[in-house]
């Protein structure tokens, strides 16, 4: 029997911002605020301060309606360009980006960054959404899929690119995931950064009622795609999913991966 998977066409038919947040990142009943949030943000905390990671330009590729990934970077670099594949997960950005009283309530995960960070006090946290407003210049139409993910956008090439939970969605198979790595490679500078985090063998998730169906990916073929398209690894880090919901989704663990560009 075939693997299902999820057309680009079903995520801009089903895929619902608004459930997405209900389902994943709701304070109380969100399925990714404990072992994903805690996992992905220690790891952008670190490697933009111990690990050194900095620069005028980052890149945030298929940020859904989220900003989280987003927390530590603005200390990091001058300017961010976010962006997704869905016109209706972009309108969520700007949402949140113009400070609207509809937009989703980032507080609690703002709060979560200031302390690994070591000022968690109201003023702090407010200062950082303020900071993260300010260094976010571009909202843009992105597509995994194509050569250049951007087209007919020329962009200029980034010091660092990151993306969290995405490129298993557009990919259907490990070839595919490969030849995305080579078309975001295109964007960064030679000896760039780029760090990708998100989930291993995950077979399906929901949003909402609506049930999606992304590359299951091993850690082998990760590793391996990241080699032929070309990078360097720097760092590759998994954690295994101890707090199991199957009813949402079905990852067995999360993963980490920091890589470069070669420099010619
Ligand atoms: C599971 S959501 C992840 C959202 C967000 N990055 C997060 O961390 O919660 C999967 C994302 O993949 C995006 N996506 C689907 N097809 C895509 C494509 N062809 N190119 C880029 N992103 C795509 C969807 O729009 C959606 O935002």
């Amino acid at each position: 029997m075939e693997t299902p998977f999820s057309s680009s066409q079903t995520y801009i038919d089903e895929f619902d911002p608004l459930d997405y947040y209900k389902t994943y990142y709701h304070p109380e009943e969100g399925a990714l605020t404990g072992e994903w949030l805690d996992f992905t943000l220690r790891n952008f905390h670190e490697t933009f301060t111990l690990g050194g990671v900095k620069g005028d330009l980052l890149i945030d590729f298929g940020a859904g309606p989220a900003i989280y990934q987003l927390l530590s970077a603005c200390e990091a670099f001058n300017n961010i360009i976010t962006s997704d594949f869905l016109e209706q997960n972009l309108a969520q950005l700007q949402k949140w980006l113009r400070n609207d009283p509809d937009a989703f309530d980032w507080t609690r995960i703002v709060k979560y960054v200031c302390e690994l960070e070591g000022n968690s006090d109201n003023e702090s946290c407010k200062k950082k959404e303020e900071k993260l407003r300010r260094t976010v210049t571009k909202v843009l139409k992105c597509d995994a899929l194509k050569k250049n993910p951007y087209d007919p956008v020329e962009m200029p090439q980034a010091d660092c690119l990151i993306s969290c939970l995405c490129l298993e969605a557009p990919c259907k198979d490990v070839e595919s995931f490969t030849n995305a790595l080579r078309n975001l490679k295109g964007l960064i500078k030679p000896g760039g950064h780029i760090v990708i985090q998100s989930a291993l063998n995950c077979t399906y998730y929901y949003v909402g009622p609506k049930k999606f169906f992304p590359l299951a990916i091993s850690k082998e073929e990760l590793e391996m795609a990241f080699k032929e398209a070309g990078y360097e690894i720097v760092k590759i880090k998994v954690t295994p999913v101890l707090e199991k919901s199957t009813d949402i989704s079905n990852q067995d663990s999360y993963y980490f991966v920091h890589a470069r560009k070669p420099c010619s």
